[in-house]
């Protein structure tokens, strides 16, 4: 059984974006810049937001947080919004989710230029992935390809069950995923929460990712041997021994499918640490895209 170490591999990326971007330094250009909007003071944002900026400044990228009051109103955000479009020095930003609740997320998401939204949260960069064009995909997918190819994990021609269907993990990893290229070629199978009999399914899979939310959904007998095995799940369980109260829990029965996986990437530290070095590529690409 090998694991997927996304701690090392999301450093090993952050390395390869530090290298292009002193080469970039080299040649006199503009620094890749990256801005991020964090409404409010929703603790867990203030958190991933922190740690964005910094890996910003790991790698050499210029950052801007930009901070706004719980009650902005929609239009002054969307105000921010079209100022952030129109600025050049800008490549890439990410208004962090969740909004409070008078604002309209889809509204903001919607107003984000195309070109911009290194979150690949916006219908256009969906349509493109879709279409095999240059796209921003969204950091959870891009980094589970990017953990697939690098640990040359056997795609092509392989039976994948993906199950949950969400918007930004589990559909766009059904379409990565079937697309020819690494990681790809897959004949993929799209579970969820109605899919009847389950475990027939998975247990048919050579690659199963999981994104459902469900605590150690995902157990031993449901999985074949030999199975490739990705966990997007992250669920805090309360838990009292522990000093912060919870442990962080994936949606894999960890222990026991592990004895049976080829593949399989731990939680904490497996698909989760991979998602800001998967943004800090997009912000490279969108400093590139923007060049050409
Ligand atoms: N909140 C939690 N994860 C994310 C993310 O990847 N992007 C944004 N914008 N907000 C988030």
């Amino acid at each position: 059984m090998i694991r997927l170490d996304g701690k090392q591999t999301s450093n090993e990326i952050k390395e390869e974006i530090k290298v292009t971007v002193s080469e970039m330094k080299a040649r006199g250009e503009r620094m890749p810049h990256l801005a991020a909007v964090l409404v409010g003071n929703d603790g867990a944002s203030l958190t991933y937001v922190g740690s964005k900026v910094r890996s910003c400044e790991y790698v050499g990228f210029d950052s801007t947080l930009i901070r706004l009051e719980e009650d902005i109103t929609e239009d002054a955000l969307l105000a921010q919004i079209d100022t952030l479009n129109k600025d050049e020095s800008l490549d890439g930003y990410i208004v962090q989710l969740p909004l409070p609740k008078h604002i309209d997320e889809e509204k903001i998401l919607l107003a984000i230029d195309p070109k911009k939204d290194v979150d690949g949260f916006h219908p256009a960069n969906f349509g493109r992935m879709a279409l095999e064009l240059d796209a921003f995909i969204p950091a959870t997918p891009f980094g589970i390809m990017q953990l697939l190819e690098r640990y040359k994990v056997p795609t092509s021609g392989k039976h994948c069950v993906v199950v949950g269907r969400s918007h930004i993990v589990g559909r766009p990893i059904s379409i990565l995923m079937s697309q020819k290229g690494p990681a790809g070629n897959a004949t993929v199978t799209v579970a969820h929460s109605r899919t009847e009999n389950l475990a027939e399914l998975t247990r048919q899979a050579d690659i199963i990712v999981m994104a459902l939310g469900i605590p150690e959904y995902l157990t031993a007998d449901m999985v074949k041997e030999g199975a490739a095995i990705i966990d997007v799940g992250i669920t805090r369980v309360p838990n009292e021994s522990h000093p912060k109260g919870y442990v962080i829990k994936g949606d894999v029965a960890f222990d026991e499918v592990a004895q049976k996986s080829s593949f399989i990437t731990p939680v904490p530290g497996g698909v989760g640490p991979m998602t800001i070095a998967m943004l800090l590529k997009n912000t490279l690409l969108a400093r590139q895209w923007n060049l050409s």
